[in-house]
């Protein structure tokens, strides 16, 4: 299906890239019918075109009907800039997906044509490996064959989610902010292991590997991270030890309030943008 759709990204920063790197990875679209854009940066958008062997051009250049499905991947704050500048140049079939944190579907559809089709989509930037926990989020006037397309294009990037827009905040809290706290958790490892004497790198790959290996155990098979943790912690035993320590500095504390922060934070900015749409 998608040998015919042509995409485009409006917006070509870090997230754009990195959803274009795993599109371009995957061959689910042949790269010339990807077309990256943004508002003036044309270093940016050479280089883009150079490494991914796509089309590049600024926004102004755009053929806006020739669009199957236009992927927002600018800041939120450009939103309403955005949408302004698009609203009598956005084909009606064009599908309007937003990867913007916090912008809801209703937001993006006041902006537009009546009646334009909109996707929520929360990626990670994990999509560069073709590893996102991606979510999407249907809008009012989006059918079922629109978000079967959008999900064969996303799973090129990883996996997707179809999930009501209200748990948007708390998918963000999980996936959408998830990378960070497994980097963070890396960061120590690596420190502790640098203090034992191990070199840097080979602390990061031995954990870097651990957590790859303990996310397959729980992808794949049956048993609940508390069973597969019970199975492997014995008696007065080393990882018994390490729990222990987990335990009383408030490794799991520390993990929900992260996951919570995330998510409240997330509401807070789409509440600000709520605000906006009604001062209008
Ligand atoms: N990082 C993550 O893990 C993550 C996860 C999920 C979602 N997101 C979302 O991804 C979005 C993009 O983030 P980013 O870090 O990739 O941003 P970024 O690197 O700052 O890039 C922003 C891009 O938007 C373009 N732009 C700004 N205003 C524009 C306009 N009026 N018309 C056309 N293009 C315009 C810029 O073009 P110029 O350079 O030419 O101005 C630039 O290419 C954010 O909304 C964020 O919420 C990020």
């Amino acid at each position: 299906m998608l040998n015919k759709q042509k995409v485009a990204f409006l917006g070509a920063g870090n997230m754009a890239e990195a959803m274009i790197s795993g599109m371009v990875e995957s061959n689910a679209i042949p790269t010339e019918q990807i077309i990256v854009s943004n508002r003036s940066n044309q270093g940016r958008l050479q280089e883009l075109k150079a490494k991914y062997d796509i089309t590049a051009m600024t926004k102004d250049k755009l053929k806006f009907e020739e669009i199957d499905m236009l992927i927002l991947a600018m800041k939120p704050k450009d939103i309403d800039a955005v949408l302004k500048s698009i609203r009598d140049l956005v084909s009606p079939h064009t599908v309007v997906l937003s990867v913007l944190a916090g912008i809801t579907t209703e937001h993006m559809e006041e902006g537009l044509p009546q009646g334009q089709k909109v996707i929520r989509v929360m990626p990670n930037t994990s999509s560069m490996m073709r590893e996102s926990a991606t979510a999407i989020a249907a809008g009012e006037y989006t059918d079922d064959e629109d978000m079967k397309l959008a999900e064969e294009l996303l799973n090129s990037i990883g996996e997707v989610y179809t999930i009501q827009e209200e748990k948007m905040d708390i998918f963000t809290g999980i996936a959408g902010s998830g990378p960070a706290y497994f980097y963070y958790l890396m960061e120590h490892i690596e420190k502790a292991g640098k203090d034992s004497g191990l070199e840097p790198e080979v602390a990061r790959q031995i954990g870097a590997q651990t957590i790859l290996g303990a996310a397959k155990m729980i992808m794949e098979r049956e048993e609940t991270p508390a069973q597969l943790r019970q199975n492997v912690t014995s008696p007065n035993g080393t990882t018994a030890a390490g729990l222990d320590a987990l335990e009383k500095f408030g490794g799991g504390e520390a993990i929900a309030q992260a996951v919570k922060g995330a998510e409240k934070r997330s509401k807070e900015i789409s509440s600000q943008f709520k605000k906006v749409l009604v001062a209008n």
